[in-house]
């Protein structure tokens, strides 16, 4: 077929052959092989649990993603753009746990390209063990001989097996193999972490095709050019699937942070306009982050809206509020809006801050710099509750915030436990008069 009824694309079509014997051979092999064939039901109070006993990673933001540690077994996969820091990450962990014996096998880079890594991460470690393939048997062979007590896969589109006939990268190859590990891990009970490629436009033949087969799924995110990175859980068998690691990346690889809010808070010395700080949640974590924005006179005829780590279309969307509610002309203006730090965020209770960032720069009056903000902006111009308000305001408060604006529409908030002034607003004009009077 010449073009894909699905997708609409030319010459996408590739011919995959599959070796039925080859198949049927191997689904003999399971029928005589060792396995037992014979699973009887048992109850559920018998179940032996003992071997669930998890593997520290040595990595306060990894034990976190993964429920609390390494399950046995367990396949995971790492996601995330190229040069996120993927190999960096795994490199570090295999790096790290001096007691474990690691099998790291690469079919991306040589072996010269991972110990420079590994000699700028600066950790020596006798039972990393280094393995240059890409073909699944082969790899097993190894593994099979070596018996590490973790497998690193680096990366999943690399890995071909022999018994598709496609070019490794495609869909059928990666699914397979992906199978195919993890039937070797389950069998041999060896944690097994997969590294895979998630491309800008779609993510084709990477990661989301094996989201179902594996145990875990967690996604490397962050801006190349900014140094700090988010891991996200997508999927966890084994924990909640809310968490988050954050690092930075250093010269000497990865560093755990451990106190988000400190370093996204850039130090101001005067007042500045188009600045508010939004306490925001990553995850289970609260964070204070802080949104800027530049209102100026648009000279071309259409103006500009431009936004880095926020949706542009809810950018527009407060605009759109604060015109009609707030009686604040963007029309002629461009706008720009850049949330800190490099970070994406989806949590709708900055609102409150970016408006606020907004009309400062607007008004070209400054937001003092000890307030902040924690609410979502509805269309109608309301102030609506978020969730876990009560974190928000004590991270707030913590970092040494005097004032924090937020809906009224929360749940009753026992405003005498706090330090910090609460203010409870139910509507965006009720923010303008308190801000600009
Ligand atoms: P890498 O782990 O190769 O990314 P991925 O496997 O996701 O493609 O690392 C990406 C970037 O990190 C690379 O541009 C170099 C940089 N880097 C550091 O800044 N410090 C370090 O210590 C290391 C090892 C890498
Ligand atoms: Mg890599």
């Amino acid at each position: 077929m010449g073009r894909c009824p699905v997708c609409n694309e030319w010459n996408t079509y590739a011919e995959e052959v599959i070796d039925r014997q080859a198949e049927r051979h191997r689904e003999k092999h399971a029928r005589n092989g060792e396995k037992p064939a014979e699973n009887t039901p048992v109850p559920l109070t018998q179940v032996d649990e003992t071997n669930l006993e998890r593997t520290d990673t040595r990595d306060t933001e990894l034990n976190r993603v993964l429920g609390g540690g390494i399950v046995p077994g367990s396949i995971v996969l790492i996601g995330g753009e190229p040069g996120i820091g993927k190999s960096t990450l795994l490199l570090q962990l295999a790096l790290r746990l001096h007691d474990k014996k690691i099998l790291y096998v690469t079919g991306e880079e040589s072996d010269r390209q991972i110990k420079m890594r590994a000699e700028r991460i600066g950790i020596k470690n006798d039972h990393c063990f280094l393995l240059t393939e890409t073909n699944t048997q082969q790899i097993f062979k190894h593994a099979a001989a070596l018996a590490p007590d973790i497998i690193i896969i680096d990366s999943v589109q690399t890995l071909y097996t022999t018994y598709i006939d496609s070019p490794a990268g495609s869909v059928s190859q990666v699914r397979e193999c992906t199978a195919e590990v993890m039937r070797f891990a389950k069998e041999r009970c060896v944690p097994v972490f997969l590294i895979g490629h998630i491309t800008k436009d779609g993510m084709i033949a990477g990661p989301k095709v094996l989201e179902h087969i594996v145990d875990t799924v967690l996604q490397f995110e962050g801006d190349r050019h900014h140094t700090y990175r988010i891991l996200r859980t997508v999927k966890n068998r084994f924990g909640s699937t809310s968490e988050t690691g954050i690092y930075e990346m250093t010269g000497d690889g990865l560093r755990p942070v451990l106190n988000p809010s400190e370093i996204l808070l850039t130090q101001r010395d005067e007042p500045l306009s188009g600045i508010a700080v939004a306490a925001m949640m990553e995850g289970l974590r609260p964070m204070l982050i802080e949104t800027q924005a530049l209102v100026t006179p648009a000279f071309y005829g259409t103006p500009q809206r431009s936004a880095t780590g926020f949706d542009v279309r809810r950018l527009n969307m407060l605009l759109a509020v604060l015109e009609k509610r707030a009686g604040l002309r963007f029309g002629t203006k461009d706008v720009f809006l850049n949330i800190a730090g490099g970070l994406r965020v989806d949590d709708p209770a900055i609102d409150l801050g970016v408006v606020a960032a907004l009309s400062s720069s607007y008004n070209d009056i400054s937001v003092p710099y000890n307030f902040a903000f924690a609410a979502e902006v509805g269309l109608s111009g309301e102030v609506r509750a978020v969730s876990r308000i009560e974190q928000r305001i004590t991270e707030a408060e913590k970092l040494g915030f005097e004032k924090i604006f937020i809906s009224k529409f929360n749940q009753k908030i026992d405003t005498g436990r706090y330090q910090i002034a609460i203010e409870s607003i139910g509507r965006v004009q009720q923010l303008m008069e308190a801000l600009y009077g």
